[in-house]
């Protein structure tokens, strides 16, 4: 049989095929001429090769609008970023190597969980399995095409991965506990105090996928830090804590100790992201010092404070009366803890004043050597089952 020439690659031809050309509309009015691609200001990667262009030097890279080709990752500009992508593939692990079997049969028994805890279990999954899906589109569809080096888009394709590996997390629990996937995964959009978190944040993501949205002014450059700050700092680094530690308290006193477990994965993952984008918006400032003006600096630390109080809203919509070692109010104390540091973090003063970490276990739990040591071991701890030790 002969192979289909459409498949046969040896039938190519050897010249590269010229691009579709758009057929003009007939009946557009006479005053607008047919769209024009125009080049962006910020090079994507997709141009027209420059044939014979200089190779790339070190010093032309740049974090935005950068002038070198973004499609050569070497020589390396930015090992922090490189590093942090060999770090993540170090990482690798999937939710389905985790034993469900202890949560499942604690969710299923009728004295396993407090009405409080049940509560809180389902709205942090509710608020995690759609928040892994808007920062995972806002890395794909804002951050990527803007950010011009290719050593942080390596980093960028495999944090798009790990968001896909998390969500896939919260469809094994869905799956494994038997959980309404409607109810659950349409939290973000009825549940009010998960609703007003993600419509915060996609106000940030919402205005760069504009495909009209280039880099390049300080208004647009200024415009992708405030998307950086929103999913990077905040979301990730500010939500997604207090919902780790929600469920790592549970998983302390033994309690399921499954999804604790997939939480400690994401845990690790995420305080990479977060350190990722705390170190790419410090080297775009860095970069582009005229852009960290007096005045946003105190737009990003008023988008942190009201980003704490949107976690308190939140805490206290899901732990109306709190339950053993977690409470309303030591979540909203570790959120101001938090907010403090992520402004340090940045070189911005503090939002609050001084606030005590009140869950000190969470730095053990953070710990990368400590995280790694555990690592290790978790052949065996899978071969037991046993709760994990975290302190
Ligand atoms: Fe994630
Ligand atoms: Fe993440």
């Amino acid at each position: 049989m002969t192979p289909s020439p459409t498949l046969d690659w040896t039938t190519a031809p050897a010249t590269p095929l010229a691009p579709p050309t758009r057929a003009p509309i007939d009946d557009a009015p006479a005053d607008h001429a047919p769209a024009t691609l125009a080049e962006p200001a910020a090079p994507s990667g997709l141009e027209t090769i420059e044939r014979g262009a200089a190779r790339v030097s070190v010093s032309d890279k740049a974090m935005i609008n950068a002038r070198a080709d973004v499609n050569q990752l070497l020589p390396l500009k930015y090992r922090w970023a490189w590093e942090k992508y060999l770090a993540a593939c170090n990482n690798h692990w999937m939710p389905t190597e985790v034993s469900m079997q202890a949560d499942i049969a604690l969710w299923k028994s009728a004295n396993g969980l407090t009405a409080d805890e049940r509560r809180a279990v389902k709205r942090n999954l509710g608020f995690f399995a759609a928040s892994e899906s808007l920062v995972a589109n806002n890395i794909v569809l804002a951050i990527y095409r803007h950010l011009t080096n290719p050593e942080c888009r390596q980093y960028l394709l495999r944090q798009a991965f790990e968001e896909a590996v998390h969500t896939h997390t919260f469809q094994y629990i869905v799956e494994s506990l038997g959980l309404d996937e409607g109810e659950l995964f349409n939290m973000y959009r009825e549940v009010p105090s998960i609703t007003d978190k993600a419509a915060w944040a996609l106000n940030y993501t919402r205005h760069l996928d504009d495909p009209s949205f280039s880099t390049g002014t300080a208004e647009a450059d200024q415009a992708f830090l405030r998307d950086l700050v929103a999913f990077y700092v905040v979301f990730e680094g500010m939500w997604f804590y207090t919902g780790f530690a929600q469920i790592l308290s549970l998983g302390r006193r033994n309690k399921m100790v499954g999804i604790a477990e997939q939480y400690q994965y994401i845990l690790r993952d995420e305080s990479i992201h977060l350190n990722f984008g705390i170190d790419v918006i410090n080297q775009i400032r860095h970069e582009n010092p005229d852009l960290w003006t007096a005045p946003f600096q105190d737009e990003v630390r008023g988008m942190l404070k009201d980003a704490a109080a949107l976690e308190a809203a939140y805490g206290r919509d899901t732990m109306p009366s709190g339950f053993l070692g977690l409470n309303a109010d030591l979540c909203e104390e570790y959120m101001r803890f938090i907010a403090n540091r992520r402004c340090a973090q940045l070189g911005l003063a503090p939002v609050f004043g001084p606030a005590e970490n009140p869950f000190p276990w969470m730095s053990e739990a953070m710990d990368l050597r400590k995280e790694k040591n555990f690592f290790e071991t978790r052949v065996t701890e899978y071969q037991t089952g046993g709760a994990l030790a975290w302190d």
